[in-house]
């Protein structure tokens, strides 16, 4: 909906910041413009700024007010505030800020822009919104395990609803880092392992903050990063070099974004890793050749947070200075943090070093964004105090979090149907780190949630049972330090109870940035609570808090039932009373395999075959796998069960052959034989047998969530194309060769489900 009440809000601004914008001379420029092209507007304006205003424009800086949350979010800083902000803003030396503080202080920043400035020309306020702003929704790791695009699409929707409605026009979001290592503790904030899930999460969230409508003050601009392969890191090190065959990268980890841009984003984040030998900040092959050379994207790059200065550490800038002129030439628009653009630009073009030609196209990509965005007609469209408090946490977007809760989360087992649980009748011991609390609820990077509004597992539990003092809560342990007689106590409150639910896993400040872990387990003292736990021999649920895989050993492991419920948002508590109890029969799939142990990470269940892979059955001498374990996950990918019982028959092909400009329909008979109605999510699997290179074990191709009723059965049909078979040759280019494929249609990528072949023919 495209908010109009302009002669309001200029009232609103205050008398004289209103008077001073509507007479500024980028005001008339940009109503003269509304006829031209934006560029030529853009140019006019251009044309008017002195070497300093332009460096400006391309200078981003966390906002200082009030000491900043963004300043806390990241690595410390130097000397910043708030006044000294505002005095940046009147001298044409910022583009915007990041992370502030609402409509408030957006409107004392704007206010100095349009009102005081040379040229008046309107800041950008922007902020990760990561999973949510006020109202928290799932991190988008377990999102993407509701194998549902469009539920992601409305998540970021409501996100966008909220934050624009508190004066944010941009956010670093999606994150679509393919992230196959799982001691990396960023795949918290992406998409998972797999590229088809990544590319369809990135649409749907770009699509969903963005909308039909950059202008609308409901919507924001999208953000891809982190560009790119931030998700490669060797050893799951954040931070740490990235060395990836071009192959690879095509393949694998650049598809994600360019499904992102594709879906309309204007704006790329540089990350912070090299690849192969050059930092991607400096990278003029990733950020102009490919980016837009190769992919035609016209938005604009922004760094990571002082992305640019790292370079002199990365052993690639000799100095600042260096960092400038090659981030900027490399296609890095504008610079967040560093101030390297603003303090060195305007000489390096001075001196011949930078072009100014390149120097104002970085400009001219700034000032169309902000056109695009309506800040030319109006820059205070999404700063708005009265709205901003109308929009935050409403009702329907508090149920949105909770459905998004409960679709995220994975039943890994259920031993002798353990769940779901009785409402009445029983005693329920709730034991661990995370049985109460509203810590470690809302998750890893969330800026603007508020851990008192969130509903914890207790609280979720009692609103679903009969008798609310059925419930006992005994902590047991902290997540990494033990308690002193904390497991005394669990044990004896699992003594007391009828059914036992133990709540542990991670943190939330176990995974995110900067938060690798060498060892995926859950954390020792609470292994120890839950093998103390086990041995009163109550039946266990294990719910688990997780920002990655875990490799789950001994008693947690062992388990009759497993749910993983990563972190939920707001709504946690609630959402996973609704699974636990059956109100929800859970239908999450994996998009992160759980390795048998840590030390096979990075494990992923697209790998290659080998040349001397262990046939299923017993390990076998000088076949591919660790001493001990087969080179396969516990759960793998797309493992995920639900309260039905599900069988997978009658595979059909509608033909043995696909022909290159034909199609072929592979279908399956899904049957529900169990009592209750459940959600099956469908995958189609593919192998190519031979080709020129070789390819993964299994790769997915489609995938459908069908909802089935007790007994009800139904016929699950995909469409393949030749297009869908190509991958990168030897000219890492895509082709498409013809041969043998092997085929599943299996609930897992690791099952058997039903499979079959057909030949691919020239
Ligand atoms: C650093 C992170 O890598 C990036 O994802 C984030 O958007 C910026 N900090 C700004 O907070």
């Amino acid at each position: 909906m495209l908010d109009t009440r302009i002669s309001r809000r200029a009232a609103l601004m205050g008398a004289g910041a209103a008077a001073a914008w509507l007479a500024s001379p980028v005001r008339a420029l940009v109503q003269a413009a509304a006829k031209l092209q934006i560029p030529a507007f853009a140019d006019e304006l251009i044309a008017r700024m002195t070497l300093e205003e332009k460096a400006g424009q391309l200078s981003l800086m966390a906002s200082a007010w009030g000491g900043g949350t963004a300043l806390a979010l990241n690595p410390p800083q130097q000397d910043s505030s708030f006044p000294r902000q505002v005095e940046e803003a009147r001298q044409g030396q910022l583009t915007g800020v990041f992370n502030g503080n609402g409509a408030r202080m957006a409107r004392i920043l704007q206010t100095a822009a349009v009102k005081e400035s040379r040229l008046k020309v309107p800041l950008i306020f922007a902020a990760d919104i990561i999973h949510g702003h006020r109202t928290v929704f799932p991190v988008p790791l377990a999102e993407v395990a509701s194998f549902e695009p469009d539920l992601a699409r409305r998540t970021a929707a409501a996100a966008a609803f909220e934050a624009a409605g508190s004066g944010i026009d941009w956010t670093f979001s999606p994150m679509v880092d393919v992230a196959r290592d799982q001691r990396w503790g960023r795949g918290v904030e992406g998409g998972g392992e797999d590229v088809l899930l990544g590319q369809m999460f990135a649409a749907a969230r770009v699509q969903g903050f963005q909308g039909g409508d950059l202008r609308s003050s409901e919507r924001m601009l999208a953000c891809i990063k982190h560009f790119a392969a931030y998700g490669g890191a060797e050893g799951g090190l954040d931070y740490n070099t990235v060395d990836v065959s071009e192959r690879t990268l095509r393949e694998v980890y650049l598809p994600p974004y360019r499904a992102g841009f594709n879906a309309g984003a204007l704006s790329a984040m540089a990350s912070f890793n090299e690849i192969s030998g050059v930092p991607a900040t400096g990278n003029r092959w990733l950020m102009t050749d490919l980016l837009r050379g190769e992919w035609g994207f016209d938005g604009f790059v922004v760094s990571d947070y002082t992305g640019d200065e790292e370079m002199i550490a990365h052993g690639f800038a000799k100095d600042g200075r260096d960092a400038a002129r090659l981030a900027l030439l490399a296609g890095v628009d504008m610079s967040m943090q560093s101030g390297l653009y603003r303090k060195h630009l305007p000489d390096l073009v001075r001196s011949g070093d930078v072009p100014e030609a390149v120097l104002n196209q970085s400009v001219r990509r700034v000032l169309a964004a902000k056109a695009l965005l309506g800040l030319f007609d109006d820059p205070f469209r999404r700063i708005d105090e009265k709205r901003e408090r109308s929009r935050s946490m409403l009702p329907a977007t508090r149920a949105l979090a909770r459905e998004s809760g409960r679709k995220s989360i994975v039943l890994l087992k259920n031993d002798g149907d353990l769940l779901p649980l009785p409402r009445s009748g029983k005693t329920i011991a709730l034991i661990g780190p995370f049985a109460s609390g509203q810590h470690d609820l809302i998750g890893p990077w969330c800026v603007y949630g508020d851990d008192a509004k969130a509903v914890d597992l207790a609280t979720g539990v009692r609103a679903a049972i009969a008798d609310k003092s059925a419930v006992i809560v005994a902590e047991g342990s902290k997540s990494e330090e033990p308690i002193a007689g904390g497991i005394e106590q669990a044990v004896k409150a699992a003594r007391r109870a009828d059914i036992v639910i133990l709540a542990i896993g991670e943190s939330q400040n176990m995974s995110g940035e900067a938060q690798s872990r060498t060892e995926i387990v859950v954390p020792e003292p609470q292994q120890r609570l839950a093998e103390a736990v086990a041995a009163v021999g109550k039946p266990t649920v294990v719910v688990l808090k997780n920002g990655r895989a875990l490799a789950l050993q001994g008693a947690v492991a062992n388990a009759p039932a497993i749910l993983v419920t990563w972190f939920l948002g707001t709504e946690t508590g609630h959402a996973i009373a609704d699974v636990l109890f059956g109100a929800y029969s859970p239908s999450g799939r994996l998009p992160a395999s759980f390795p048998r142990a840590p030390g096979q990470e990075p494990y992923y269940y697209a790998h290659k075959t080998t040349g001397r892979p262990n046939p299923p059955g017993p390990l076998e001498p000088y076949k591919t796998h660790y001493r001990g374990i087969p080179n396969s996950a516990l759960y793998p990918f797309g493992h995920g069960l639900t309260y039905g019982k599900i069988e997978y028959g009658g595979l059909a092909l509608s033909s043995p052959t696909l022909s290159m400009n034909g199609e072929i329909a592979i279908g399956a008979r899904i049957t529900n034989r169990g009592s209750r109605a459940a959600e099956e999510v469908v995958q189609l699997y593919i192998h190519d047998r031979a080709a020129s290179v070789t390819r993964p074990i299994r790769e997915l191709k489609a995938f459908r969530k069908v909802a089935l009723a007790p007994g009800q059965s139904e016929t699950v049909r995909f469409t393949l194309r030749a297009s869908d078979l190509a991958f990168y040759g030897l000219a890492n280019k895509p082709v498409v060769e013809p041969g043998m494929f092997d085929v599943w249609i299996a609930p897992s990528a690791e099952s058997a489900g039903v499979q079959g072949s057909f030949e691919l023919k020239a």
